[in-house]
């Protein structure tokens, strides 16, 4: 049967638009921030490729899945997936992985702001020229002076709940379109300007043997499961916007006619090449400075300072990059608003203006946590055999990660390929019953939910 619905909050004006959005949404800090904090962390190389094994295997087969729900449905993630339950025979309680979603939306805004937050302060630090001929011991200096004061933290981070809630009380067309048309080639191109800067270090290669080269030794006294399986898979599916309904929400907005898969794997690569490409950008200098590739949280903001701090024309392009990645964390921060609002406005009868601002106003509220992780209540806490540093901060980052989004993955997964029924995902996949649509069915079936159970099983320590 064919879906005829249409989205009350509108349509993307051309399939690229949507391309570029979901982009957005995918690229930000995720890519840039979190991806080589957790290759430094998690042993390099083996991490790197079992992430690319995640986005291939679960990543992408989840997104057609979600979008496919999403571009079905019509509504925010709680009412379509309401809707398509009902459709399919099956129970409305479906509607519980929407709000699923929607509770990670929440948390992962929280502290994504306060991180946003770090970004913009770092535009001023290096636009002032803080950190030229600076060395290792003086970024980390700077960074560690930055997180220690609340008050900052606070400030910028109220700063760019705003900026979000804005642009989501604009609306699809005039808000989350305009946003993304620009920014995002732009930060693409500068961060080739930093890849070229890495290859003029004297560790490049080093950088990029660490990257690409699993050096298996690293992981003689690591748990495989917990620490690089969990982390590869939950920063699959954060990268790429998936298992909590931003996708979803998006895809509600996309054209009947536009292909879903050409679309997933546009965006798959994208965001794939740009974490990439942070990588090879910051590993080299991580090493020629001296820094240790498992610092944690901070990798970015003590590494590429020293860059910007040596390189010609650096407290320019150190500015720049850090306007852009903020757009990136912008555009990104949207989408994790989007579906929250959009309930409101269909459930509650709210304007999107008011809604914005409610939903805002709580994810801000609970960022008050993460202000707090790295200084007052900065506590150490152990799960799954790793030991985080950071308390709160690192509660809500594995929690949404690791837990909820690979979750709610695998929900979505077991809908689409086991419940609902065959027509309706040929139908709304346009593969016709073509051995595309198969392999996808194989995998979205078997691989992607056993994948993610296998490993988060194993990680937590249930099969030893
Ligand atoms: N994908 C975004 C990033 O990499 C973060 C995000 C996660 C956005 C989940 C929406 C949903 O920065």
């Amino acid at each position: 049967m064919t879906s005829t619905r249409t989205s009350i909050h509108g349509q993307w004006s051309s399939r690229w638009v949507f391309i570029l959005a979901a982009t957005g949404s995918a690229v930000g800090l995720g890519n840039i921030w979190r991806f080589p904090y957790l290759t430094g962390e998690n042993g390099g190389g083996a991490f790197v490729l079992v992430y690319l094994f995640c986005v291939v295997m679960m990543g992408i087969p989840i997104m057609m899945a979600e979008i496919l729900l999403g571009r079905r449905g019509r509504k925010n993630p709680i009412n379509t997936m309401h809707t398509l339950a009902i459709e399919e025979g099956l129970s409305p309680n479906w509607r519980l992985l929407g709000w699923l979603g929607v509770i990670a939306g929440f948390i992962i805004l929280s502290y994504y702001s306060v991180i946003a937050g770090w970004t913009i302060a770092f535009i001023f630090k290096t636009g002032m020229g803080d950190f030229v001929g600076s060395n290792a011991d003086q970024t980390t200096a700077i960074f560690s002076e930055l997180i220690s004061n609340p008050k900052i933290l606070l400030f910028w981070h109220t700063f760019f709940m705003f900026l979000t809630i804005y642009i989501v009380s604009r609306g699809v067309k005039s808000g989350l379109e305009q946003a993304v048309k620009f920014l995002m080639p732009a930060l693409f191109i500068l961060l080739l300007v930093m890849v070229g800067y890495a290859m003029s270090t004297e560790r490049f290669l080093d950088g990029l043997k660490y990257l690409f080269v699993p050096d298996f030794g690293v992981l003689a006294n690591k748990n495989l499961f917990s620490d690089v399986f969990l982390p590869a898979l939950g920063q699959a599916f954060f990268s790429l916007s998936i298992g909590m309904g931003a996708i979803m929400i998006y895809g509600s907005y996309l054209s009947k006619d536009s292909s879903i898969t050409f679309n997933s794997f546009v965006i798959a690569l994208a965001d794939t090449g740009v974490a990439i490409l942070a990588g090879i950008a910051i590993f080299p200098i991580v090493f020629t400075y001296g820094l240790e590739p498992s610092g944690g949280p901070g990798l970015i903001f003590v590494s590429l300072p020293i860059a910007f701090g040596q390189m010609p024309l650096g407290t320019f392009f150190g500015c720049l990059f850090f306007i852009l990645l903020m757009f990136a964390a912008w555009t990104s921060s949207i989408s994790l608003l989007e579906p929250a609002v959009t309930w409101m406005v269909e459930n509650r009868k709210m304007t999107r203006y008011r809604a914005a601002y409610i939903a805002g106003f709580i994810a801000w509220l609970l960022g008050l946590l993460t202000v707090l992780s790295f200084n007052h209540w900065a506590f150490k806490f152990s799960f799954a055999g790793k030991t985080y540093e950071n308390g709160l901060f690192d509660i809500f980052d594995v929690l949404t990660a690791n837990i909820m989004l690979p979750l709610g993955g695998v929900l979505i997964a077991i809908f689409t390929s086991w419940l609902m029924s065959r027509s309706s995902t040929i139908d709304e996949l346009g593969l016709s019953d073509s051995i595309a649509y198969k392999i996808w069915r194989f995998i979205i079936r078997y691989v992607a939910p056993l994948g993610v159970v296998v490993i988060f099983f194993n990680a937590i320590g249930l099969f030893s």
